[in-house]
């Protein structure tokens, strides 16, 4: 059962000053992330998903609005937090190899040398990279780039684990290999994460709760508890009745969401 808040935006509001107009990406975004809890957020694409994730790091400064973090309002990046980002390639070290893009975010914790190595090569292995240690960043595709900067994220273990759309960048296949392995530490660990993507599927699959995003500025439109047993499976839970009335659902609203940017025209 989840537990307390552990993580709440209050009317979050971010703008972008381009030229002589401003242009809200997110506006009036207010929700909460339960400890234990696995929540996702989509939207269209161009919603503003990226703004408000990072945003909720404080990695952006909010234009407005407020983020708690167990209650506690933060004014820059908490440390409990760790942000995934869709932007794979400029978030690893090119000068060092996967294992050494591991190990840099043990660097700070009291851990010893041994210690170290078995969290970032059993995170390597969870995300099927055993064998690559050695390889440097450039040696290796999108999708195995991208592998490496969740593995970097899990080995972290933060109390929360934000995600911006993590598996966008890899094959049909390993993508919901991926998938079932982010779900498996999440229980494993007892993570609290926070996925965001466009990908309607992926977030009624993953998630316990689901946050449809209006399109741009992006507000929250829709909640959706999603009622599905835990684990799940590939096949089952995608053939569930339940599955497919949340995925019809969420499919009108966004939608509905896109055609009104369509007519506004932006
Ligand atoms: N640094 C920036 N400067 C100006 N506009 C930006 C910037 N970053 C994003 N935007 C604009 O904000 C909107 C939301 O972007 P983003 O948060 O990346 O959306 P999403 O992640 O949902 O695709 C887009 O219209 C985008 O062009
Ligand atoms: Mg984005």
């Amino acid at each position: 059962m989840p537990g307390p808040t552990l993580l709440r935006a209050e009317q979050l509001r971010r703008t972008y000053i381009r030229g002589e107009s401003e242009i809200a990406a997110c506006a009036n975004i207010t929700f909460s992330v339960n400890k234990g809890e696995f929540v996702c957020i989509v939207g269209p694409s161009g919603c503003g998903k990226t703004t408000m994730l990072k945003c909720m790091c404080h990695l952006l400064k909010p234009t407005a609005g407020k983020v708690f973090v167990n209650e506690k309002e933060i004014d820059r990046p908490p440390k409990e937090m760790i942000l995934i980002f869709q932007d794979y390639s400029r978030s690893l070290f090119p000068w060092r190899t996967v294992l050494k893009n591991v190990l840099f975010v043990l660097e700070k914790k009291r851990l010893s040398r041994k210690e170290r190595l078995d969290i970032a090569r059993s995170a390597l292995s969870a995300v099927y990279l055993s064998g690559f240690e050695n390889h440097y960043p450039w040696e290796l595709s999108g999708g195995m780039q991208q592998r490496v900067a969740i593995a970097r994220g899990i080995a972290f273990n933060p109390d929360i684990l934000l995600m911006d759309e993590p598996f966008a960048s890899v094959d049909a296949q390993t993508r919901s290999d991926l998938e079932d392995a982010i779900l498996e530490i999440w229980s494993k660990f007892s993570q609290t994460i926070l996925l965001v993507t466009h990908d309607i599927e992926e977030a009624i699959y993953l998630a316990d709760r689901v946050l449809v995003l209006s399109g741009r500025p992006s507000e929250i439109r829709e909640e959706i508890q999603i009622d599905l047993e835990r684990p799940r499976n590939q096949l089952t839970t995608k053939e569930d009745k339940r599955f497919i009335e949340y995925r019809h659902h969420i499919y009108t609203l966004i939608r509905e969401e896109g055609q009104k940017c369509e007519i506004a025209g932006i």
